[in-house]
């Protein structure tokens, strides 16, 4: 069974339609990529599924139970436990800048358990030395490279234990050169299991990372497949052409 099934998801801000339909299934440890011009609806579908924006109608499925419909109004509370099975690592990192890189990671544990912060503690510096940045704990996040705050960003969501990963352009903001540190943790968090959602520009990343890779345009999923198909088989002539654009 799925871990995870979206089901006709739309989304309108006024008049504009933004997502047209969208429908897809992912397995535990699988690792979705999606792909697709600028304004085509990739955020949006990201903010969806962390509870971020409330589609106008659709359904999710987590483990073959319904986590979400769009006809529902749900309580505040609801939504904080619901968004917990999500983690969302944003394109402009966004940390804290008042607190420092453990701070950071420790701040959302600590606020939902409050009586586990010495647990939280060891788990954040266990999440540090994997993502190579133990030295850096009490630094600020101005104090850090792109790179780097991008990392401490990843241990952050990690630090909640989510069960579905969600990055959105996790790269794009960075220099070239600190792009491959990122991609390198991402890359290792595949190795060890962990069930992703990627929205990048990175081809080259995406064909080597992906299980499977959605390709979207225009609110809708214009193409899907494995990155076999997706990347060396285009079959829409939308996809051919984004696909020559980008390499
Ligand atoms: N809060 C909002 N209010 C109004 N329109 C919005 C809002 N959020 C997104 N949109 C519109 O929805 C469309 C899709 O935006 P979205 O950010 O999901 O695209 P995207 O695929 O992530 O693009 P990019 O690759 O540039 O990040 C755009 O036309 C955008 O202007
Ligand atoms: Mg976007």
């Amino acid at each position: 069974m799925a871990l995870l099934e979206i089901k006709g998801i739309r989304k309108s801000f006024g008049k504009v339609e933004v997502l047209k339909g969208v429908d897809f299934a992912l397995e535990k440890g699988e690792v979705l990529v999606i792909i697709g011009s600028s304004g085509s609806g990739k955020t949006t579908l990201l903010r969806c599924l962390n509870f971020l924006e409330h589609p106008d109608e659709g359904t999710f499925l987590f483990d073959g139970e319904e986590l979400f419909s769009a006809t529902t109004a749900y309580s505040d509370a609801e939504i904080r436990e619901k968004r917990l099975h999500f983690g969302l690592v944003f394109q402009q990192f966004n940390l804290f800048p008042q607190y420092t890189v453990l701070r950071n990671i420790t701040l959302a544990p600590d606020l939902l358990e409050p009586d586990k912060k010495e647990e939280h503690l060891q788990k954040a510096n266990q999440l540090l030395e994997k993502i190579g940045l133990t030295d850096r704990a009490d630094a600020y996040p101005c104090q850090l490279s792109g790179g780097q705050q991008q990392r401490v960003a990843i241990a952050r969501a990690l630090a909640m234990e989510p069960d579905i990963l969600c990055f959105d352009e996790p790269t794009s903001a960075l220099d070239p050169e600190l792009t491959g540190e990122v991609l390198k943790v991402i890359r290792s968090l595949k190795s060890s299991d962990s069930t992703m959602i990627v929205v990048t520009h990175e081809m080259a990343f995406a064909r080597d990372v992906a299980d499977k890779v959605i390709y979207m345009a225009d609110g809708v999923i214009e193409e899907a497949g494995t990155p076999e198909e997706v990347f060396g088989h285009p079959k829409s002539p939308r996809l051919q052409a984004f696909l020559s654009k980008t390499e």
